[in-house]
């Protein structure tokens, strides 16, 4: 496949993706593969007061993989848990200015990765415990 297939936003997230990178202290992870053409990627989240206050990623993968990755940590980065949580792959692919047909897939380690990092953020022990504990403090006061 040329560089002439893809937008020229394609090619500046590619040349130059955004936050990327393992992020050690993260909050919480998600990852998505594609076991067809064998792209894999992990998305980190880091959670201030329900926002995602920071986000990056680790792709192995296309030149799609790595634009549509960067394009979805930079769509939401700033917003909401549940802001985050609706972004779709055709969101992804639009903000890109578009995809070859045979690349739309790519787009979809993103919006999925994501998501599965937001529900293990809600899911994740810490936080359960949090509730817990949060339960057994107001108890306490009654
Ligand atoms: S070719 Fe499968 S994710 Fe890009």
């Amino acid at each position: 496949m040329s560089y002439e297939q893809y937008t020229d936003k394609v090619i500046e997230h590619f040349m130059c993706p955004a936050n990327v990178g393992s992020m050690p202290n993260a909050d919480a992870e998600g990852q998505c593969g594609d076991p067809k053409c064998g792209d894999f990627l992990t998305i980190y989240i880091k959670v201030k007061d329900n926002k995602i206050e920071d986000i990056s990623f680790l792709v192995f993968g296309c030149v799609a993989a790595i634009a549509t990755s960067s394009m979805t940590t930079e769509l939401v980065k700033g917003k909401t848990l549940e802001e985050a949580s609706r972004l779709t792959d055709a969101d992804i692919t639009k903000a890109l200015g578009g995809l070859p047909e045979n690349k739309l897939h790519c787009s979809v380690l993103g919006s999925t990765a994501l998501k599965n990092a937001i529900a293990k953020y809600y899911t994740k022990p810490a936080k359960s415990q949090s509730i817990v504990n949060q339960g057994d403090e107001s108890a306490m006061k009654e």
